[in-house]
């Protein structure tokens, strides 16, 4: 999707976001996750035109370039690279870990010829890491867009791919 983009589709969705959540640097987080939502992540053009509108001309500062991608760089479901149509995100803490989240990510790994943070060539899948998201007592975990699927064993995860054929 990322070359297909246009300025002006990315410099409308980050009018609409500034305008919808208004310009502090509270708002930044929102802003972002609204850009994301729009096209699977947050491209540097994007990045480039939230600078220009919550620029502080009182102080004639700009938000630095820096902290917009350390922020959508740092938070699990902002990305600054084009994501697969899927993204799979796999728990990676100690309660998933010790009932078996290590054999998980190595199939997954496999399976999908994937390392952390990668993305297939035809964009269908990303994979993650992500810490705990609350369902420990059904470890091991992932999500698979808003789908969640736990207890799982490494002969569930080709099933469970399938059901995104
Ligand atoms: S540690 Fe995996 S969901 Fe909590």
């Amino acid at each position: 999707m990322s070359s297909l983009i246009s300025e002006s589709e990315i410099a409308a969705a980050v009018q609409a976001a500034v305008e919808k959540h208004g310009k502090n640097h509270d708002a930044l987080i929102p802003i972002l996750s609204e850009v994301n939502r729009a096209f699977g992540y947050v491209p540097g053009e994007a990045i480039r035109e939230i600078r220009k509108h919550l620029y502080d001309p009182a102080n004639r500062t700009y938000v630095a370039e820096g902290q917009l991608y350390a922020l959508a760089s740092f938070y699990d479901m902002l990305s600054t690279k084009p994501r697969g149509r899927h993204v799979i995100k796999f728990c990676e803490n100690a309660p998933c870990h010790v009932v078996g989240g290590k054999a998980i990510w190595d199939t997954l790994r496999q399976r999908l010829n994937l390392e952390n943070g990668e993305t297939t060539p035809d964009f269908k899948w990303t994979l993650v890491t992500t810490s705990c998201i609350g369902l420990c007592s059904v470890g091991p975990v992932i999500l698979i867009d808003d789908d969640i699927y736990g207890n799982l064993t490494p002969e569930q995860i080709p099933d469970i791919l399938e059901r995104y054929e």
